[in-house]
Formats: C-alpha cells, sequence, structure tokens
C-alpha cells in the first residue's frame, strides 16, 4: 500500500522499508469509546456502530483491541445501566440521557481513566421513577469503583484512577460543548514513554486531550523520528542542531522527545488546548527549552507570521490525514528547511505532499519507515526522511 503511494507520484518504491511491526498487536489501544442507543433489533446497546451505520450499534460483547478490564467492564456497565432504567440518547428522537463510555488507559503507569458522558439534561430516568443527573452520575461512580475493586482485587496498580461526568451539550445553532467534572480520583490521567538512552517522559492527559492510541508503539515510533532526524542520545553539543521546528505538534509529544537534543524547539499546533497540554506537559519534564506557537501552520509562517525569519536546521510535520494544505506547503516550499521529517497517517497524502516539495525545492527522498501503530486495521503510520539537494 505505501509503495503503491510512493510509484503512485513518481517517487522510488525501493525507498520503503519493510513495515515495523506492532510486538503486541492484541489489546494495543489505550483508549476507546463506546456509544449508548440502540441495536438493529432496537434493544439497549453499548457499543460501536459498524462501518457505514450512524443508528444501529453492535453490542460489544468481548473486545481484542482494549485491556480484559475495558472487556469485562464494558457489557457490565451496560448490564448496570438498563437494570437501573438509564436510557441511551438517542439522536432521531433526541430523547435519553446517556451518551458515551470512554476508557482511558496508561499502558506504562497502569492508570484508567473512565468517563461518562451524558445529555446536559438536569434529570433523567432512574430505577422506574426521575432523578437528579447528579445522584445518577454518582450512581455510575459507585458502580464503578465497586467493579474495579472486584476486577483488581489485590493489584493496587491496576485500578481505576479517575472517574469523570462529563455533560455533552450538542443543539442545532449552538457550539458543542463538554462540561467535564472529576467526581472521583485524579483530574488527569497520567502515560509514560521509554525513549532511546534511557529517557522516560511523563505526560497528563485530560478527557479530551489527544494523544497516541498505542502507547508501546508510539515509542518506536517517535524512536523511529529520532533516527529519521538523525538524533542520537551521545550527541555532543557540538553536533546538536540549534532550532528544530515541530509542526502540528499536537500536545507536543514529539516536541518533548526531540527536546534533549537540540537547543531550542518550536512546537506549532492550532487547537489551543492541546498546545496548553503541550506547554504543561513540557514544565512536567523540567523541558525549558521548548515552546509553542498557537496558531496555523501556513499563517505562523508566513511573512507577517509570528516565526518569520526563523530558520530551523530540521523540520518535522505531522499533518492530519488530509496532509499539508497549500498555504502550509507554499510556506515551507519558502522555508525550504535542509532537513525534512514527514510523519503521515495517510501514504497518499505524504506521497503527494512529497513529491510537490520535491518538484518546487528538489529533495532527496531518503528511507520511507512504516510502522504498524494499528494491528489489526488496514491504517498505518509512516516517516519519511528529505534532505535538500
Ligand atoms: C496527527 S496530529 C499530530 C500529533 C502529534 N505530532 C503527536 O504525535 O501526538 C495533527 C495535529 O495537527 C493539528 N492541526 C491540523 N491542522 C492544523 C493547521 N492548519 N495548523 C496547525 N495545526 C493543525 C491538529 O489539531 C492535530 O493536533
Amino acid at each position: 500500500m505505501v509503495k503503491r503511494a510512493v510509484a503512485n507520484h513518481g517517487l522510488d518504491p525501493g525507498k520503503v522499508s519493510p513495515v515495523i511491526g506492532c510486538q503486541e498487536p492484541w489489546h494495543y489501544r489505550n483508549d476507546m469509546e463506546f456509544t449508548f442507543g440502540e441495536s438493529g433489533e432496537g434493544e439497549f446497546a453499548l457499543g460501536m456502530f459498524p462501518r457505514g451505520y450512524h443508528y444501529e450499534l453492535v453490542n460489544i460483547e468481548e473486545c481484542f483491541l482494549q485491556s480484559p478490564f475495558v472487556s469485562d467492564f464494558v457489557p457490565a456497565f451496560r448490564r448496570w445501566a438498563q437494570s437501573h432504567g438509564v436510557e441511551p440518547y438517542i439522536n432521531e428522537s433526541d430523547t435519553g440521557f446517556a451518551r458515551l463510555l470512554r476508557i482511558r488507559e496508561g499502558k506504562r503507569t497502569g492508570e484508567r481513566m473512565v468517563e461518562f458522558v451524558t445529555t446536559d439534561d438536569s434529570e433523567a430516568s432512574f430505577q422506574e421513577g426521575r432523578c437528579s443527573a447528579r445522584d445518577i452520575a454518582e450512581a455510575a461512580v459507585e458502580f464503578v469503583r465497586g467493579f474495579a475493586d472486584e476486577f483488581g482485587k489485590g493489584d493496587q496498580d491496576r485500578q481505576v484512577s479517575s472517574i469523570y461526568w462529563t455533560r455533552k451539550h450538542v443543539a442545532a445553532g449552538d457550539p458543542t460543548t463538554w462540561n467535564e467534572e472529576c467526581l472521583w480520583g485524579t483530574s488527569q490521567l497520567t502515560e509514560r514513554l521509554h525513549l532511546p538512552g534511557g529517557k522516560r517522559l511523563e505526560f497528563g492527559i485530560h478527557p479530551r486531550a489527544f494523544f497516541q492510541t498505542n502507547t508501546f508503539q508510539s515509542e518506536v515510533l517517535y524512536s523511529t523520528v529520532l533516527k529519521a532526524a538523525r538524533l542520537h542520545p551521545d550527541q555532543t553539543s557540538a553536533t546538536r542542531p540549534s532550532t528544530i521546528m515541530d509542526l502540528y505538534c499536537g500536545t507536543g509529544t514529539i516536541s518533548l522527545c526531540l527536546a534533549p537534543y537540540a537547543e531550542k524547539v518550536i512546537g506549532v499546533e492550532r487547537q489551543q488546548d492541546a498546545v496548553a497540554n503541550a506547554r504543561r506537559n513540557a514544565e512536567r519534564n523540567s523541558l525549558d527549552n521548548v515552546t509553542f506557537v498557537e496558531g496555523d501552520v501556513g499563517h505562523v509562517l508566513d511573512e507577517d507570521g509570528e516565526l518569520a525569519g526563523v530558520d530551523p536546521e530540521l523540520t518535522i510535520v505531522d499533518p492530519p490525514r488530509g496532509g499539508l494544505q497549500k498555504h502550509a506547503i507554499d510556506q515551507l516550499a519558502a522555508l525550504a528547511p535542509s532537513q525534512l521529517v514527514y510523519v503521515s497517517c495517510n501514504p497518499d497524502t505524504l506521497a503527494e505532499n512529497t513529491a510537490e516539495l520535491n518538484d518546487r525545492v528538489g529533495y532527496r527522498l531518503g528511507k520511507v519507515q512504516p510502522i504498524d501503530m494499528f494491528p489489526q486495521t488496514e491504517h498505518i503510520e509512516c516517516v519519511a526522511r528529505l534532505t535538500r539537494i
């Protein structure tokens, strides 16, 4: 698939290395979201929509992508909700209360965050009557705690560490809002990454914050980025790049991984929450040579932008599936970084953007390294190195 995408854009498929497989192809996901609603038979459901479906859910009885805890917990929470008369939210009729159940796990830390997402109604059906929404959420917390104690008996490191109740407001003409409230435990989930040279990074993850969904394989991904960038733990300060730019940095994971190898790292991201999270994570890891700029990549790099005139020795881009937008390509072509590392979850846009940058700037395409971040799916992550000719 990656070779075909590369060849389709006139690039050399011989540059594509064999895929780095995932050591643990089962139970790898650290984040899954299940929806309340109805099955095709009109029964109470807590599960997922099959591809192409928007109304009929499939109940999840066992899930091989997240941990055994989740596999047991989701059906148990569904039975609890159904037997206590909690109504699933139904989109077509705009009725009901329970919207989503999301579980996030720190694979390195053993922490777990459970988020029960409901409508923002102040009361709802419960145990054959009506009850305040808060009382229903508190009852859900009791159930989750009881389940977790039973499941994790004797294993203090594998417990639920946070329980959130989130009221999601959705109404035509209004912006969608998420009102998160931590009803029990710590307000953030902690996850840790183990990186080359014995380095460790810790991340505080808020319910809405993005984090790669496969913790162990994201360590492989970031190590591959370091390799593609020719950065290694025994680098002396003389060979250290003075400035690295990490464009589309999300919550700053790549920026923080690169920070020990450069004088200065600048991350750029347009989502305000992600930037705030990235700054907190830099502080948490005592990395004071990283700064984050909030804004659109195309705009911050243009001549009136915040980063006009900055000339990085190394630039990383990790755009969404759609790839680099026209304005961003124009700015990158003008910046013409001597070393560019392109991280992508879509081989087609990676190849298309690379071919265009080659034409406009003149780059030599180095290795394209596919990494299986999402076993049991057709998705693949790639890291490509481009060097200006
Ligand atoms: C694939 S994610 C990057 C993830 C991050 N590098 C990591 O490994 O966690 C892409 C990010 O680009 C951001 N983004 C999308 N379009 C953007 C734009 N035009 N300017 C700046 N950031 C953008 C998204 O908000 C998202 O956080």
